[in-house]
């Protein structure tokens, strides 16, 4: 690349796990050498002022991404929001443009999470195809993109969510299961058969103050025992959560770089 990249981060005040993870991404940034702004906008700031500082950002010819960090607090859109970012700099792949490319399989980028995902799963030889995959989520971040993915990869996938009968039989019926419930503890060994792959996306604190996913943390062992591959929580899906949106902003930078 002729230019560094750069990603601009908006993040308004009141989530303290959003603190975190913007901490994430902007520490990423800095170890590959991505240039990287976050804008930190107050708890109170209006809608009209959130959307002015994504037109600005449209604007500038240095930005090579767009990230609006969710949660937002209660009284703005976030799909409104969202729709905002250019869709040629939605790095996040939330706009709407981008939601319905990705259901055409003509994403302009893929969405970070999902992105991570199977491409975590492939790196460890985990094949696709065939497979019954249940996604025990229905967020448009998470579970909605990752089932397009997963079908591009001509995998079987299932959303399962608040409202889906017998889950456990689910679970234990499955290939590879997708867990981000965001309840800590939500499943243990005894929830899982012989050679299953569990992907833990959630990031919840656990009673003891620290991060656990969905997955009870002491039965990481006696999964590994039955032959199970599990992704740990910290330093799991987090992680390459972050990496693939690295990829997503370097991505847009050359796309902007060839026109
Ligand atoms: N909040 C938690 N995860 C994400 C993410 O991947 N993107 C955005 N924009 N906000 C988030």
């Amino acid at each position: 690349l002729n230019k560094k990249p750069k990603l601009c981060i908006i993040r308004v005040e009141g989530d303290k796990a959003s603190e975190r993870y913007v901490r994430n991404k902007n520490k990423m940034c800095d170890e590959i050498g991505i240039l990287n702004e976050t804008i930190l906008l107050p708890n109170d700031v209006t809608q009209e002022e959130v959307k002015d500082k994504i037109m600005e950002l449209n604007n500038d010819v240095e930005c090579s991404g767009i990230l609006l960090q969710l949660p937002l607090p209660k009284h703005l859109d976030e799909k409104y929001l969202l729709d905002q970012i250019c869709p040629y700099l939605d790095v996040d792949c939330l706009s709407s443009w981008n939601i319905g490319k990705l259901l055409k399989g003509e994403e302009y980028v893929q969405s970070c999470t999902p992105k991570g995902i199977v491409g975590l799963l492939k790196f460890y030889g985990v094949d696709l195809k065939g497979k019954d995959v249940l996604i025990v989520n229905d967020s448009t971040i998470v579970g909605r993109p990752l089932a397009l993915l997963m079908l591009k990869e001509k995998a079987t996938p299932t959303i399962a969510h608040i409202e889906t009968k017998n889950l456990k039989d689910k679970i234990k019926r499955a290939d590879i299961i997708v867990l981000a419930t965001g309840n800590a503890n939500f499943v243990g060994a005894d929830d899982f058969v012989k050679g299953q792959v569990i992907v833990d996306v959630s990031i919840n604190v656990g009673t003891d103050g620290k991060l656990c996913g969905d997955v009870v943390k002491s039965d990481y062992n006696k999964l590994l025992k039955k032959g199970c591959l599990i992704t740990p929580v910290p330093l799991g899906i987090g992680q390459t959560t972050v990496l693939s949106l690295m990829e997503n902003v370097i991505e847009i930078a050359e796309k902007r770089e060839e026109n």
